[in-house]
């Protein structure tokens, strides 16, 4: 059975204290016990926001971490220095960090079997360009970004792996993928797995659509068949659209 997920990406928003209040107003609220509930704060604020979440469903995880074990990196984050805080989840392959930190396939493999062999989780987040879905290339260029990264994993580790398809068109933009172009684009990503493992892998992977999720468009994506939840961003920042969107995913 695969997990129903919403995940909050802050990215680079919320100082300490926006975050302490953001956590703060998140505990107050009612979540449904069939959704996972996550949020990313910013590495500075982490292990703050771990001790709030204390006796709360609310899972924290990191926006990313870098790809080698340790050593002369100024300025980056460890696998080791996030688990040692209890953090046991991290997304990697965001598009923005695709397009602003250069990260390209051979890295984000190394970040993902590096995170993978110390039990870190991982969300892995993926999606095409406008001009790449324009040509009608949307397919290949994820199957292509599958290919090189997690679909050369080995079986086993897929029960560890949640992917996140964010259609970069899509992300920031206001204008969300259709509910029928999300759902066809996780039947493909599901077929992918399956040419590769097995049905049992393929059909217990959750695959989160991210992209503009608003409270106002949440119900109806989430209602798709192969659609197991969202990444938000600029909704996740805001307590109540955040909860309304947590409700759209649940069934109960
Ligand atoms: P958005 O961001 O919801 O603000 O479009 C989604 C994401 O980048 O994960």
């Amino acid at each position: 059975m695969r997990k129903k997920i919403v995940a909050g990406n802050w990215k680079m928003n919320n100082g300490l204290n926006q975050t302490t209040s953001l956590i703060n107003e998140l505990k107050e609220l009612d979540f449904y016990r069939d959704v996972s509930v996550m949020i990313s704060p910013a590495f500075p604020f982490l292990k703050t926001a771990i001790d709030l979440v204390n006796n709360s469903s609310i899972e924290v995880i990191s926006q990313n971490v870098h790809q080698k074990k340790q050593g002369a990196y100024t300025g980056e984050v460890s696998v080791e220095m996030l688990k040692s805080i209890g953090i046991n989840k991290t997304l990697i392959g965001h598009s923005e960090r695709r397009v602003y930190s250069n990260e390209n396939d051979t890295v984000l493999l190394e970040k993902v079997e590096l995170a993978l062999s110390n039990d870190l989780d991982i969300i892995f987040c993926f999606g095409e360009e406008l001009f790449e879905r324009k040509s009608n290339n949307h397919f290949q260029v994820v199957k292509n970004q599958l290919e090189n990264t997690v679909l050369k994993l080995d079986r086993h580790l897929w029960r560890k792996i949640v992917l996140a398809y964010e259609p970069i068109w899509a992300i920031g933009t206001g204008e969300t993928a259709t509910p029928e172009q999300a759902q066809e684009m996780h039947e493909f990503i599901r077929k992918c797995i399956l040419e590769s493992y097995d049905k049992t892998t393929s059909e217990n992977v959750s695959i989160l659509y991210g992209g503009s999720i608003k409270p106002s468009n949440a119900t109806e994506i989430f209602s798709k068949k192969d659609v197991d939840g969202g990444l938000i961003g600029g909704a996740s920042l805001d307590a109540k659209d955040f909860q309304l969107i947590i409700k759209a995913n649940s069934s109960l």
